[in-house]
């Protein structure tokens, strides 16, 4: 099935005049928006008071879109209770691990265990549901806005306690996964136990591990409930929900990426340059590779960078450069936050596809071109998306473990970890995906393992296959370390994985000051006193220890990194593992089933692989790319 792609961004009327509704849809048409999301943050215009609905002004915004032949993605706006619902029920606001209990004047300002908070956002859910279920303009169902706000407040406790329960059985199975006979833990009642909330000293690592495993699940039961209610209400309409990305892992996402009728992202890089392009990159490949094969949408970016202490536009042609590398991979659209820029509240500064200047500006003449754009390319919708060469290991769980307590060094950083294997692989224009560490690993050249802290068995036995199988895999530094419960392998570091590396670590020696590896350059962070048991030294350290090494096991290699390479260093492992690419730097080209989407991040003209007829322009792709220049060919 062939549809075109979703164009557009959070619509939020209700922040303005209704005089203004009129002139949003004319530019949406100018601009060829054919989706917004509408009612994110608007519960306390939609029951501003309990049980009592004002949809008059909600009728009207979606009767202008469906009349404008814009579609929508309705939003239940559970994020952001009104402040008569917290007035009402002060139990259901969100609980710091502090104890200090926050206040409306905010958003999220919830507690997703309260069983106040629960029925209200079912009752506006059911509200929304049964008004607008047949409604032309709805297109998919919204529920919440990034989910992962934790709560550490006594709902928040029982409900973990329950989730332990059908986790563990019995105490005595959590005593033992904890490790409570250290420093007197030792539960004899379930009542003990509470989430991870201050404390004295360091906190019991798997007591907060579990803590982020049952956030997860506690928001994804919320969302369950909302998406039933909506999928009973209207089955043919999916349900989705915007996941957060950036640092903050706050749920599983492979689990939830199950749950979704369609994953949706937000994606914000730090930018400018071609590190947004790198992060922009690494975003997407993450979205296809949860989605797994199905659609993926990118719910929300901006037309100007927000994170960090400066917040300014993208550069010229950057807004089209990034929207460009998600449909590559296969995101059925490209969304924004948000649709006008605030003129008042939190967010004024947070720009728009309409900045405040108005549609006379810079940034509205590249939104519109985008869309005109957008309107060329055909959206795929069904079958594998983009063939990835190699695959890289992400596991969130590992990444909440690798944030314990009382590490080795308090530099370790699993996210930059990842991000470096992806980019070293991004800029040699080798295809990557994702995958869990238990997932199947098909015959990919090679399957990355950066700092993958924890490791269950069942995932150990999957990567041995792998490399017996005839794969490569490169594991670095701080991998297979612990269990699921975060307690140590025993025996040698890195316990689950000294045979297929063929190594045993017997010391781990974080580094203050840089050595430099011959042929493999700087190495930071982090060395290791490795003992080679059926491996050979590639590298070594400046006093001899094998600092890089290589296992032929079966029919593959399993390459280690004892330590932080820089990113050619990196790059120098892959190519001896055999992984080195044929990208043009700073040009980007991804090929999406029969489609060909080329990218140059510089500002030069750079040559391009690709040769057809350009379906953007018309014009034909002569093998070269002007300065951040992109093309879009079926060859
Ligand atoms: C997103 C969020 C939006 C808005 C935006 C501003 O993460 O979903 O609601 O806050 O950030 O940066």
């Amino acid at each position: 099935m062939c549809m075109p792609l979703w164009y557009g961004g959070d619509y939020n009327p209700e922040q303005w005049p209704e005089e203004v509704w009129a002139e949003d849809v004319a530019l949406m048409r100018r601009a060829g928006v054919n989706l917004v999301t509408v009612g994110v943050f608007s519960w306390s215009r939609l029951e501003p008071s309990e049980g009592r609905y004002t949809f008059g002004w909600l009728d009207r915004v979606l009767g202008l879109l469906a009349d404008g032949g814009i579609r929508v993605g309705l939003a239940v706006p559970t994020a952001s209770p009104p402040p008569w619902f917290s007035l009402a029920h002060p139990d259901a606001l969100t609980v710091t691990r502090d104890g200090v209990r926050l206040t409306h004047g905010s958003r999220d300002t919830y507690c997703v265990s309260a069983p106040a908070y629960r029925e209200a956002s079912l009752r506006i859910t059911r509200a929304l549901g049964e008004r607008y279920r047949d409604h032309p303009a709805l297109a998919m169902w919204h529920v919440h806005n990034e989910y992962g706000t934790p709560c550490h407040c006594d709902h928040a406790a029982a409900a973990f306690r329950a989730w332990l329960r059908e986790r563990y059985g019995g105490l005595d199975a959590l005593n033992d996964a904890w490790t409570t006979a250290f420093w007197s833990q030792h539960y004899s009642d379930w009542a003990q136990i509470t989430p991870p909330r201050a404390t004295q000293y360091l906190p019991n690592p798997a007591q907060a591990l579990d803590f982020r495993r049952f956030v997860s699940d506690e928001m994804l039961a919320h969302f369950r409930e909302q998406r039933d209610l909506l999928r009973e209400l209207t089955p043919e309409v999916p349900v989705t929900t915007n996941y957060v990305l950036a640092g903050w892992a706050s749920v599983d996402h492979w689990k939830w990426s199950t749950e979704v009728d369609l994953v949706a992202i937000d994606d914000y890089p730090s930018g400018p340059g071609m590190a947004a392009a790198e992060q922009t990159a690494f975003a997407a490949d993450l979205a296809r590779s949860w989605a797994g094969g199905r659609p993926w949408l990118l719910m929300e970016q901006a037309t100007g960078y927000v994170l960090g202490p400066r917040k300014g536009p993208k550069e010229p042609g950057e807004i089209a450069r990034h929207s460009m590398q998600h449909v590559a991979r296969g995101s059925t659209g490209v969304m924004f936050f948000q649709w006008r820029a605030s003129r008042g509240g939190a967010e004024q500064w947070h720009p728009g596809m309409v900045p405040h200047t108005g549609p006379d500006s810079r940034v509205f003449r590249e939104v519109s071109a985008l869309g005109e754009a957008l309107e060329r390319i055909p959206a795929p919708y069904d079958g594998p998306l983009v063939e990835a060469e190699a695959a890289i290991l992400w596991d969130e769980e590992a990444w909440w473990a690798a944030q314990g307590p009382g590490l080795p060094s308090s530099e370790i950083d699993y996210l930059a970890a990842v991000q470096q294997a992806h980019r070293v692989l991004w800029r040699q224009g080798v295809p990557t995906c994702f995958a869990h560490p238990s997932h199947d690993l098909p015959a990919y050249r090679a399957v990355l393992v950066p700092s993958l802290y924890l490791i269950s068995d069942e995932a150990a036995r999957n990567l041995a296959a792998y490399v017996e199988g005839g794969g490569t895999l490169v594991v670095s530094f701080f991998s297979g370390i612990t269990d699921e419960h975060t307690r140590i392998r025993l025996g040698g570091y890195p316990g689950a994985l000294r045979e297929i590396l063929g190594i045993t670590v017997e010391e781990f020696r974080p580094l203050g000051e840089p050595v430099e590896l011959p042929e493999f350059g700087r190495a930071t962070l982090w060395s290791e006193v490795v003992h080679l048991d059926g491996a050979e030294a590639v590298a070594r350290y400046p006093g001899g220890g094998p600092a890089v090494t290589c296992h032929r096991l079966g029919d593959g290699t399993a390459w280690y990194v004892s330590t932080r390479l820089d990113d050619p260093g990196y790059a120098q492992v892959l190519t001896r593992a055999g992984l080195a690419g044929s990208g043009v730097p700073g040009v980007e080209v991804v090929r999406r089933r029969d489609l060909v989407f080329a990218v140059n991040h510089t500002e030069d003209e750079r040559p391009v692989p690709v040769q057809g007829t350009d379906l953007i322009t018309g014009k034909p792709v002569g093998g070269r790319l002007g300065p951040g220049g992109y093309v879009v060919v079926r060859p």
